[in-house]
């Protein structure tokens, strides 16, 4: 399931602007993304920018003429009155600026209005349509006082600052100061626009399989593909909430603005979950945990030698971590807990039982092999009143409305304690 698909942005009108880098060839990249998600996107380009890539290109993708100059006679939405820079904000959702260069950034701080883009930041309604900018630029350059100075200055006036990346730069170093990804700023902006309940919350959440070593080349594992517990862990942040994601070996992107803590063994998400739980807001435990691990470990691979039987191996429990936060959460209030049940068969029965045997508030029921490293799944929410489902949807779907669930709940406990 990819954000274009899911049409995030529909309805949503985004003026995006590019400010000169070489960083405007992912622009184009943008373009196309921000068009498939559903927004209409009008492109404002400086004089710099038209150096890294032409308005043919971006016309091209985003649909929509191109605006370059103050003096443009064109109208906008209708309106020819010579006037751009008021016009193409007046009925914006956001502006994007991508790539925003360090002198682009240093003119809106100082309410420069010498180029159309900079004009219309200026006098776009601030209240209406906000400033997001992605800055561009030389690591050197993105850390040099002056850039830092604006930087905290641009975010005190209330931009919203995207980024930037780290790693290889046009010029061959390495730092900070990339342009996020056209996939990372279109995940920033859909998240950007999506209402905020759980702001101020802390959320905790496990995800993925884990894996329980036998010898140093094997070991006992699932099929659990992480999807569900990365999707609940971006709608989390997208919903407003501080977020901690313990996964086990999965092979997925970590959602924007989200930690994550890489364990691979039962024991090791024990330690790294249990100890910190109290401190958070929310548990969710997605992860299919292994139930048992190998008694022992070989530390060398186990040979197989023709003249003897199949090993046989004996099994321990592991811990089991929702039980365990759920405990705490009995004498200390917090976090609110909810656990996932994977099954086969009979999944309200299976779940009522669960919720009863773990002790958590919410259970969240689904069929595991319908599910387990698909796209879409459904669930069926098991509380002490009743149950209610949430039908076949793409994962992140049902994670919001998941999230959405959880804010209501949480926002009653607070308002009846
Ligand atoms: N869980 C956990 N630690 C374990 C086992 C399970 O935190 N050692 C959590 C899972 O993340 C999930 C819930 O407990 O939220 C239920 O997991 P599941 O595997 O469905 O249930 P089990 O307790 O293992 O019971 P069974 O295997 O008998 O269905």
């Amino acid at each position: 399931m990819t954000d274009e698909l899911n049409g995030d942005l529909n309805s949503k009108h985004i003026v995006l602007g590019l400010s000169g880098g070489i960083a405007c060839y992912k622009a184009a990249e943008l373009a196309r993304a921000l068009v498939k998600a559903g927004a209409t996107v009008q492109v404002v380009m400086t004089e710099a920018a038209e150096q890294f890539i032409t308005a043919v290109t971006m016309q091209a993708l985003s649909g929509r003429p191109v605006f370059t100059s103050t003096w443009d006679a064109r109208g906008v939405e209708g309106i020819a009155n010579n006037m751009a820079h008021i016009n193409l904000t007046r009925h914006a959702d956001a502006v994007l600026v991508a790539p925003a260069s360090a002198d682009f950034m240093a003119r809106l701080l100082h309410g420069r209005a010498d180029d159309l883009l900079s004009l219309l930041c200026l006098a776009r309604p601030i209240e209406s349509c906000p400033l997001l900018v992605a800055p561009a630029m030389n690591r050197e350059m993105w850390a040099h006082p002056a850039t830092q100075r604006n930087v905290a200055q641009l975010r005190s006036d209330g931009t919203h600052i995207l980024g930037p990346g780290s790693g290889e730069q046009a010029c061959g170093e390495v730092g900070d100061g990339r342009m996020l990804e056209p996939d990372e700023l279109l995940e920033e902006l859909i998240g950007f626009f999506r209402p905020k309940p759980l702001a101020g919350q802390r959320v905790l959440i496990t995800a993925g399989p884990t894996f329980e070593p036998i010898d140093p080349v094997r070991g006992i594992t699932n099929l659990s593909s992480g999807k569900m517990g990365f999707a609940i862990a971006r709608a989390a942040a997208e919903a407003g909430a501080e977020v901690t994601l313990v996964a086990g070996p999965v092979h997925l992107a970590t959602p924007r603005g989200v930690r994550r803590i890489d364990v691979q063994t039962a024991l090791q998400m024990f330690e790294a979950v249990v100890p910190q739980a109290s401190l958070h807001d929310v548990f969710v435990a997605t992860a299919a945990v292994a139930d048992w691990r190998p008694a022992s470990l070989s530390d060398q691979k186990i040979k197989k030698n023709g003249s003897k039987a199949a090993p046989i191996f004996e099994l321990t429990e592991n811990p089991d971590i929702l039980a365990a936060v759920a405990k705490q959460a009995m004498h200390s209030g917090r976090p609110f807990c909810v656990g996932f049940a994977a099954e086969s068969h009979d999944l309200l029965k299976h779940s009522r039982e669960k919720r009863e045997r773990k002790q958590v508030p919410l259970i969240v029921g689904n069929l595991g092999p319908a599910t387990f490293g698909r796209d879409d799944n459904a669930l069926v929410l098991v509380d002490a009143h009743g149950h209610r489902e949430l039908p076949q949807a793409n994962k992140l779907t049902l994670a919001r409305l998941l999230v959405a669930d959880i804010a209501v709940r949480l926002a009653a406990a607070a308002s009846s304690s």
